[in-house]
């Protein structure tokens, strides 16, 4: 939180949004709330499932607000899971303590025909009520970001019924059934959006969109399956929110980063750990604000690993919008001091 803004002032992560730079780039972190923090893992305990966690509003508010509270982010980011989209169409999703999600996998034109064309909105009315409150206990200068997964990224976890390494299982699917799969593509791109347009509605000021899988695609795939996917889905938004604040994160998109970068529509990209800074900052349009791209093993091992790190990304990015981010979501190991360290330092400039 930046020092002595008045109540009126635009909040630094929504003006970084806008394409102004900051003096001070604001920070969050992805998985910011999580496994790393005790006081997460004490409230944790009060839910039988992390699904049941994530659809509690006091809980998932509660979690949201944790790592504000513990280090001063600029921006929370709503408590939640990309996996409830597949819930609210009707599909079964569990999650096993330390063995990651379990969905019931997506592998014939029957079990398509078996989702939902809509979002179950009363399911997902528990997400929205966790905005509400999030909005009413946040300090003034700090936005809240809602979020959702990419079309490409949830539906690999749908075809796979898993995480798998390299998501073969979906791109199987896509090759063989391609049909099927430009369906539930776009499918998901319509419910995305609505889905994010009412996260605004319910008091989000920004969103990201994840796409966690994106780098695993070959050239024409990854136009076909995360860019124009996210094309869709923007231009849905554009009709339901004036200008929404979206960052989208394409991990893995490498040499594909500037083509990605190009959609209209985005006010930030999400830039994982292979991105250079400087390189970043060179090939990509302003005012496209970048977000990004500490290595999240350099927060684990702190010392010279984490202040070389920080270094270089606030130098390679000090021309342009930037807002201070890890390239991939924080580790359950990852110590407390280090993530106190990082802030000091991001804001010591
Ligand atoms: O960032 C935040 O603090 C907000 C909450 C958030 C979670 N998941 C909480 C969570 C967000 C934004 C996500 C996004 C998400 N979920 C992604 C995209 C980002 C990425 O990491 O690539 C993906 C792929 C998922 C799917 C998912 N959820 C997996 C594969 C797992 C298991 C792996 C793991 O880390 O446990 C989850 C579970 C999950 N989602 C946890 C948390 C805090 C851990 C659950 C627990 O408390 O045990």
């Amino acid at each position: 939180m930046t020092a002595a803004l008045s109540s009126n002032a635009p909040k630094p992560l929504l003006a970084a949004l806008c394409g102004v730079r900051q003096p001070v780039p604001p920070i969050w972190l992805m998985r910011q709330a999580g496994r790393y923090l005790p006081e997460y893992r004490a409230i944790r305990a009060e839910a039988p499932s992390f699904l049941e966690f994530c659809y509690n509003p006091r809980l998932a508010a509660e979690a949201t607000l944790q790592p504000i509270r513990r280090f001063g982010f600029d921006a929370a980011i709503l408590f939640s899971d990309i996996l409830v989209t597949p819930h609210a169409l009707g599909q079964s999703v569990s999650f096993e303590s330390g063995d990651g999600p379990r969905l019931q996998p997506i592998e014939s034109a029957a079990d398509y025909a078996a989702l939902r064309e809509e979002l179950d909105w009363a399911r997902l009315e528990p997400v929205f009520e966790t905005i509400e409150r999030v909005k009413a206990n946040l300090p003034a200068e700090v936005a809240l970001i809602g979020f959702c997964g990419a079309p490409w990224t949830v539906a690999s976890y749908m075809i796979a019924g898993r995480g798998t390494p390299d998501q073969t299982p979906a791109r199987l699917f896509a090759y063989r059934q391609p049909d099927l799969f430009a369906a539930l593509i776009d499918r998901l791109a319509d419910v995305s959006a609505e889905y994010l347009a009412r996260q605004f509605r319910a008091g989000a000021e920004a969103a990201q969109i994840f796409d966690s899988w994106s780098g695993v695609l070959p050239p024409a795939e990854f136009e076909r399956w995360c860019v124009k996917p996210i094309e869709r889905m923007l231009a849905r938004l554009r009709a339901s929110a004036p200008r929404p604040p979206i960052i989208a994160f394409p991990r893995g998109a490498a040499t594909r980063l500037a083509e990605f970068a190009a959609l209209g529509g985005l006010a930030g990209v999400g830039l994982d750990t292979a991105v250079e800074p400087a390189a970043a900052a060179a090939a990509l349009p302003a005012p496209l604000a970048l977000q990004g791209n500490l290595d999240p093993v350099a927060l684990v091992a702190g010392g010279r690993a984490l202040d070389e790190g920080v270094e270089r990304a606030l130098r390679g990015f000090a021309g342009r919008a930037h807002i201070f981010n890890l390239g991939h979501g924080v580790l359950p190991q990852t110590p407390i001091a280090h993530v106190e360290r990082l802030v000091a330092r991001v804001r010591a400039g």
